[in-house]
């Protein structure tokens, strides 16, 4: 079925985005239990296991023009890379042996630097050479790509939504539509994958409304998985100089990090890189306090990873593998938590 149709199910009520606003809005006491709220379902919900996924990601070349994105195809500062199949596959072998991760995360720009024969080929010896889960994130495609990416053994897809006005995401994606990107959401649980989507958080116009659509329709969308970052202007972009819509009012990424956990208490969330770049000392830490239970380190080769520059101020682009486990180890550590054992897969519809 597709997202139009779709989208005539989904009557929201208004008094809805109204209580999302005003959640949005909360200030002293009252955010200082917003945050108690999203930490407790949190809890309640997924427990105290932080689940490590290691990410991996395998090439920057992408035939698309995203308006906001360090790697689109115009961006002609970048050097262009493409891991090796036997690469890839040697550095899931690592994190999986060393680094305490239990999914790999493959993810590239949306083009066929691989084939998506060759993904699939990929997909397989990974399930066949590891015992990791493996979650791909390499754009819109058919459902027959996907199906056959599944049939290779391929568990969960990300495919953020970036942002719920359709407006707005035209701007922004000269090469999709936001009806198209859904229909793949829609596509991917229909076949049975477990399904990650997400959105930015302070797109340039957007207004306060556009963020608690966004946290709803994650909500309407019954995601497995909701990875949502800081838009952050990447200086070899059209919006390099704009400014995040909450540049001065940073609180913002984290209070719809917690609205987002109290909306959808059993999806996984992860505390995305792109905290840490706005708030270096702590930022992921502090979103794993206020609703987050994923962590995702980035394992990309050194020799690749500057150049997978989405945005800037990336950290812990010199980081070793080794000295990046020890750090997320300690952290979740300190937090009182603990490291997820098994594939941490979605917890969607079980009782
Ligand atoms: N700022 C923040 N996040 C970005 N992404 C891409 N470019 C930027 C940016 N400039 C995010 C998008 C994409 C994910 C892989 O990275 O949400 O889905």
């Amino acid at each position: 079925m597709s997202y139009k149709r779709k989208q005539s199910f989904i009557v929201r009520n208004k008094g809805e985005k109204d209580l999302v606003l005003s959640l949005l809005k909360s200030e002293g006491e009252d955010l200082k239990r917003l945050y108690e709220d999203a930490d407790k379902l949190r809890q309640r919900y997924m427990g105290d296991e932080v689940y490590i996924r290691g990410i991996i990601e395998f090439s920057n070349i992408c035939a698309n023009d995203c308006l906001y994105c360090g790697i689109r195809a115009s961006n002609h500062n970048v050097k262009r890379y493409t891991m090796t199949p036997e690469e890839i596959i040697n550095t899931a072998k690592t994190i999986e042996s060393k680094h305490s991760a239990t999914t790999v995360v493959l993810q590239s720009g949306e083009t066929p630097s691989l084939t998506d024969h060759e993904i699939g080929k990929l997909i397989e010896r990974i399930k066949r050479e590891t015992s990791l889960a493996v979650t791909l994130s390499v754009g819109n495609r058919s459902e027959k790509i996907y199906r056959f990416w599944r049939d290779c053994g391929m568990d969960r897809y990300l495919l953020r939504f970036e942002t719920s006005d359709e407006k707005l995401f035209k701007r922004l994606h000269p090469d999709c539509s936001f009806g198209e990107r859904i229909d793949c959401l829609y596509a991917l649980k229909e076949i049975g994958v477990q399904t990650g989507s997400g959105f930015m958080i302070g797109l340039p116009s957007e207004t306060l409304e556009t963020l608690a659509e966004n946290i709803l329709l994650c909500r309407d969308l019954e995601l497995d998985m909701i990875g949502i970052g800081p838009f952050i202007p990447h200086p070899d972009t059209p919006l390099g100089d704009q400014k995040n819509a909450y540049d001065s009012n940073k609180e913002m990424f984290f209070k719809a990090l917690s609205v987002l956990r109290i909306y959808n208490p059993d999806a996984h969330i992860p505390a995305t890189t792109a905290f840490d770049a706005v708030f270096p000392e702590n930022g992921r830490a502090m979103a794993l306090k206020r609703g987050a239970n994923i962590y995702m380190p980035n394992y990309t080769p050194l020799e690749y990873r500057r150049d997978y520059m989405l945005y800037p101020n990336k950290p812990y682009v010199d980081e070793s593998t080794e000295s990046c486990v020890a750090r997320v180890i300690s952290l979740i550590e300190s937090l009182g938590r603990k490291i997820g054992k098994g594939p941490g897969h979605s917890i969607k519809g079980r009782d």
